[in-house]
């Protein structure tokens, strides 16, 4: 089937490069020029295990193309799929522009059926907008004789496994009434649904909303964890010990129950706030998710306040080791990591930052260009020397286990500040070093 995708970042890319892997004719379209010409040589714009040999391939194989040129791409595709961003609003809600503009351009060069998905994150009520933008805008070029299908496809894809994720998918929402567009939608995503039936038809508005109550139930589970973390501190009890304790509640599950230095990226804290502007629209106090929200805020600062207290609120002059700047293992992405709430309340402080990320160091050299108090080393073990304390932000793999010895050494003082709960506060006493965690 012949494809276009509007938008190359995170979902976009990986969505085309699946869809191509199986055997579909794709075209992904963006506005970013330098993006679209780095993709032609084949380098990856983002960290993705398994992306950069899918993307070669098909490409390579001629059924994956890159282009600016939104005319080819809107020619090209039966299905037209918008997978551009939805940032946040100056209020909070989501930002319709791009979605807004890609299908302005759909309307203006569509000259035969065209089957327009909603990929993007889109607030309830989205693809409606999107079929009245597109009928206007078909109606002033006196072609309203041209049909067309707006469909919802919310993406569930993690970020550090989108490609597996997208391979094998635990469900397909599709959101339509329209016949035809279910079949169009079947058929694309037949090579997905071999194994079992995952796909899951609905109406538009429910599969609008299902994404965001899929990432709002995450969020609160994150949230409450972090809550009951913050209590198991002040009351003398292991929070790791009480996670293993309720997790082996079937109802409850081990997923997702970690405490930690608060949820980040690109989707949570948008959706969660997205979702409480769409309640605010209508006149409905969405309560819990402002608690959830508001604890997340909240434990983004949680770091920083242990740190703060160590230090006796003497942090002017101090340096800090960082491991960890991405904000979450296996992505380079820091879209609001804590780590970068971390670093700045630190900068704010005094202190200096000395930081190691497996993948993220170009990033956060994007996001914060040289200053004095940020240094970037190629290995953990760099970053340490010399600094006053240990932070550990982010739980990549080979944080997990490290050499203590080696810590203890190139510390000027040996406390470790861990925002994953990585490490046995025990075996740390055993090597006397000064242990903070989360909730124990
Ligand atoms: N990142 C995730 O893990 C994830 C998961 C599920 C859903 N989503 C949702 O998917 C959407 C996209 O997220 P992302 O992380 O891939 O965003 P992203 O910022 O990585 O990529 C968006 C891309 O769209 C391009 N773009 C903007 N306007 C355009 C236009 N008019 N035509 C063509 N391209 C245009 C941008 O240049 C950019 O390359 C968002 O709504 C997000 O909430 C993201």
């Amino acid at each position: 089937m012949r494809v276009t995708v509007f938008g190359i970042g995170y979902v976009g890319l990986v969505q085309g490069a699946v869809l191509a892997e199986v055997g579909h004719d794709v075209v992904c379209v963006d506005v970013d020029p330098g993006k679209v010409e780095r993709l032609k040589q084949g380098q990856i714009p983002i960290y993705e295990p398994g992306l950069e040999n899918l993307v070669r391939d098909n490409h390579a194989a001629g059924r994956l193309n890159f282009t600016t040129d939104a005319v080819t791409g809107v020619r090209h595709g039966e299905v037209q799929f918008i997978a551009v961003g939805t940032p946040p609003d100056e209020d909070g809600s989501a930002d319709l522009q791009y979605v807004l503009a890609v299908a302005e351009t759909v309307a203006e060069h569509m000259d035969s059926h065209k089957t327009i998905v909603d990929k993007s994150t889109v607030p309830v009520g989205t693809a409606d907008k999107v079929s009245a933008r597109i009928a206007e805008i078909l109606a002033n070029r006196d072609r309203d004789d041209l049909a067309f299908d707006v469909v919802s496809n919310p993406e569930f894809l993690k970020e550090g496994s989108a490609v597996a994720d997208c391979m094998k998918p635990d469900r397909i929402i599709i959101g339509t009434t329209s016949a035809r567009a279910e079949e169009l939608m079947r058929e694309l995503y037949a090579p997905f649904n071999r194994n079992h039936e995952k796909i899951i038809v609905m109406d538009v508005r429910s599969a609008e909303l299902t994404k965001y109550a899929a990432n709002c139930m995450l969020a609160t589970k994150i949230s409450f964890m972090n809550e009951m973390a913050s209590l198991a501190e002040q009351l003398g009890a292991d929070i790791e010990m009480v996670r293993q304790g309720i997790g082996s509640d079937p109802r409850i599950g081990y997923h997702f129950i970690y405490p930690g230095a608060g949820y980040g990226g690109s989707c949570f804290p948008k959706d969660v706030q997205a979702l409480i502007r769409t309640a605010d629209h209508i006149d409905f106090d969405a309560k819990v998710l402002k608690a959830v929200e508001s604890r997340n805020d909240e434990q983004k600062t949680s770091l920083f306040k242990k740190i703060y207290k160590h230090f006796n609120g003497q942090l002017a002059g101090k340096t800090i080791a960082l491991w960890g700047l991405s904000f979450k293992p296996n992505t380079d992405d820091m879209r609001e990591a804590p780590s970068r709430v971390l670093m700045e309340a630190l900068w704010q402080a005094g202190a200096s930052v000395q930081a190691y990320d497996p993948e993220a160091m170009e990033e956060a050299q994007r996001i914060y260009g040289s200053r004095d108090d940020l240094a970037l080393y190629g290995t953990k073990e760099a970053a340490l020397r010399g600094a006053d304390a240990l932070v550990i932000v982010t739980e990549w793999p080979s944080f997990k286990a490290p050499d203590f010895d080696v810590i203890k050494e190139q510390l000027q003082q040996p406390v470790i500040f861990d925002g994953r709960n990585l490490f046995e506060p025990k075996r740390l006493r055993q090597k006397e070093i000064k242990y903070y965690s989360i909730g124990r």
